[in-house]
């Protein structure tokens, strides 16, 4: 169930992903039913910890919650310090692929196999600042790359222009690889993503501040130029 959902992650792409952030946390059923209604495939989540990053959002019931409201696959980005710690928690919670990230580990590629052998997709993320190298050979183990363009922590950051070069880098690397992007997206860097060879749009502001969710994600997959 989980491997078809990733792969039905995969027949998405290239695809917009509706960061859970912005939205209305008091209300998240029918933000779910507006996202769906607007013609969202894969839902985003950011979960934080206060310690990994400064920010604190959501953890394992909220997921869960989610899960027993939309069938649309599940893609948990853990900005938390011991993604190893959780990680079983967020499966059983339903979580369809689970994103670390490179900095909070010590060996990215033994954490990667971990979290597949838990029978889920398995993300690392990585941070504009954080050097490539980091990465080691952790991607041979993953069934996505997910590039930072903002510092993790914060929806409404200004784009990090690094991101185009290294989702070009990658998907020269790795052909077949999901590549993802995160952080200040909207109708100009969309495009930039997609040229350099990017699947997975993930989008907080320019969704969440438009009052027509569909409107908004129309918009961007406009400029995307698919
Ligand atoms: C940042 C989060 C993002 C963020 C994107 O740490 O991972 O998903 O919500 O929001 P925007 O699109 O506003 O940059
Ligand atoms: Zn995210």
């Amino acid at each position: 169930m989980s491997l078809t959902a990733v792969e039905r992650i995969r027949q998405s792409a290239p695809a917009i992903l509706p960061s859970l952030l912005m939205c209305d946390f008091g209300d998240l059923r029918t933000e779910i039913n507006r996202l769906e209604a607007a013609g969202t495939e894969v839902l985003h989540l950011d979960v934080m910890d206060g310690h990994f990053v400064p920010n604190l959002t959501y953890g394992m019931p909220i997921v869960a919650g989610l899960r027993k409201h939309t069938g649309m696959p599940l893609d948990v980005h853990l900005m938390i310090s011991d993604p190893l710690k959780y990680a079983k928690e967020f499966v059983d919670a339903g979580a369809d692929l689970l994103t670390f990230h490179v900095e909070a580990v010590a060996d990215p590629a033994a954490v990667a196999k971990q979290i597949a052998s838990l029978g889920v997709g398995v993300g690392v993320a990585i941070n504009p600042s954080t050097s490539m190298e980091r990465l080691g050979d952790c991607l041979d183990h993953c069934d996505l790359a997910l590039v930072m363009s903002v510092e993790a922590g914060f929806g409404g950051q200004a784009f990090n222009p690094n991101a185009i070069e290294r989702l070009r880098e990658l998907r020269a690397r790795y052909p077949n690889l999901l590549l993802e992007i995160d952080g200040g997206i909207n109708g100009q860097t969309i495009s930039l993503a997609r040229a350099a060879g990017c699947d997975l749009f993930v989008v907080g502001s320019a969704i969440f501040r438009h009052s027509d969710y569909g409107v908004a994600i129309k918009d961007l997959t406009t400029s995307m130029g698919a």
